[in-house]
């Protein structure tokens, strides 16, 4: 008995240190990396989980409902924990279906175990998955810098397989969804650390220099000494009443974000469009503007799209359109524009949101595509007759741009062009202050 007191009273003190030791450090912010892989344009992320942690390269997907990994290969940890049919986990991610698995059991292969879908929103694949949870580890941040590492043992995921993986980026395992839903990675990040519902995305430009996603609120700090989450512009965020993912139950609302674009301009020129194009149909989700980072470019609806080049081709009237070079339809000869801070010297494209005072203006840099040395084209796609969505903004539009997506007051606010400010989205400094 002599000898049992002290060890007890170690253990207990041991306990209490540890508990301690997770709740005296309450991180205000989170920040992860976020590259541009040059040959497939996507933008990757990494977070490191499992029990040892390994890093895990992820192709971001902003609308994406979760997080999806590649569970059947080299899934190594101690930490699994698949979610039981019926527990708060399955209700929190809205998953109703219970699995079973006829093999011995490892992550993504369990009894009595809900599942969703896991989407490969590149290629439009999805199948079904395992919904489980294990460690999760990123740094905090004060807005500036980096900061120490904080774990969540219990970050809920869904095990994808390996045939999901073709058409991500060499060495992606998996998906990033930032989504509109409860167990999206802001909403777990958030609701962990109890930190406001917020995000912020700042893509690079360059596959050479890393830009960066923060969760929860600012400041948004770039070098020099930029606060990009000051003098942002406001527009609500829309609900799709309509899931656009590739398997969905009827009545499950989409985690696109939406946002309501009412007119486009050209150098100030309303472009003439059908602008019932603009607004989503309730009953099939068809329609809209949403917001994407798994497309490179803008898509247009084809009538939009030939509006959209015909009224930018007037504009740029005496600079010499040449051939086009696929997928872009109108390109011109680089040496007759010129050059401003925000990108060639090319018409401003507005498109303009809840009101005429309030617009999200594209410059050169976010409008044009550089194919080779003299060819410059306009970086806007067709997306064919009847798109699932009117107009899909795409990466290249977004970058050197800080959105910020606000999940409790359904808004996004956007900076416009950083060039401005004399800074880019690769100038947050990754070096740790912790
Ligand atoms: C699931 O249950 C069946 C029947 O009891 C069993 O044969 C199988 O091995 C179990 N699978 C797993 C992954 O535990
Ligand atoms: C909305 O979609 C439904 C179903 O496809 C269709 O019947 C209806 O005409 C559409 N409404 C509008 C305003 O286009
Ligand atoms: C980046 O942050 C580190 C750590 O705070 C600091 O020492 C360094 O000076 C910063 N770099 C620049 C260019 O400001």
């Amino acid at each position: 008995m002599a000898s049992s007191f002290p060890f007890f009273f170690l253990c207990a003190l041991l306990s209490i240190s540890a508990a301690l030791a997770q709740t005296s450090f309450r991180p205000k912010a989170l920040v992860l990396p976020v590259t541009k892989d040059s040959s497939t344009l996507q933008y990757l992320t990494r977070i490191n989980q499992r029990t040892p942690l390994v890093p895990v390269s992820l192709t971001v997907d902003l609308g994406g409902q979760f997080l999806w990994v590649d569970c059947d290969q080299g899934y190594v940890t101690s930490t699994y924990r698949p979610a039981r049919c019926g527990s708060a986990q399955c209700h929190l991610a809205g998953s109703g279906s219970c699995g079973t698995c006829n093999s011995a059991p490892r992550p993504g292969c369990n009894n009595n175990t809900c599942g969703l879908f896991p989407d490969n929103t590149i290629t439009n694949t999805a199948t079904s998955g395992d919904l489980g949870s294990d460690v999760v580890s990123v740094q905090s941040t004060d807005g500036k810098n980096p900061g120490r590492v904080v774990s969540q043992s219990n970050f809920l995921f869904v095990c994808g397989s390996t045939f999901l993986l073709e058409g991500l980026a060499s060495g992606a395992k998996g998906m990033a969804g930032l989504g509109r839903t409860r167990i999206s990675l802001p909403s777990q990040f958030a609701a962990a650390y109890s930190f406001p519902r917020k995000f912020a995305i700042c893509l690079s430009s360059s596959t050479r220099a890393s830009g960066v996603a923060f969760f929860g609120n600012g400041p948004y700090v770039l070098l020099p000494n930029v606060d990009a989450s000051t003098s942002l512009i406001y527009t609500p965020l829309i609900i799709n009443p309509v899931s656009t993912a590739a398997v969905s139950s009827e009545g499950e609302a989409s985690s696109d974000y939406f946002i309501g674009v009412k007119s486009i301009k050209i150098n100030e020129k309303v472009v003439p469009i059908n602008t019932n194009l603009l607004s989503i149909n309730k009953t099939d989700g068809y329609g809209g503007t949403k917001i994407s980072t798994v497309n490179p470019y803008t898509v247009l609806q084809t009538s939009i799209y030939n509006a959209v080049v015909k009224a930018f081709v007037n504009e740029l009237s005496g600079v010499p359109r040449v051939a086009s070079v696929a997928p872009f339809g109108a390109c011109f000869s680089s040496k007759n524009i010129g050059s401003t801070r925000v990108g060639p010297a090319v018409p401003q494209i507005d498109l303009v949101l809840q009101s005429e005072s309030v617009y999200w203006r594209i410059f050169g840099a976010n409008s044009m595509v550089q194919v080779s040395d003299n060819v410059l084209c306009l970086g806007f796609v067709d997306g064919g007759a009847n798109p699932r969505t009117s107009i899909v903004i795409g990466g290249h539009q977004i970058e050197d741009n800080l959105l910020q997506f606000d999940l409790a007051t359904s808004r996004l606010g956007f900076s416009s062009s950083l060039l401005f400010r004399q800074t880019t989205c690769a100038n947050f400094n990754f070096t740790s202050n912790a």
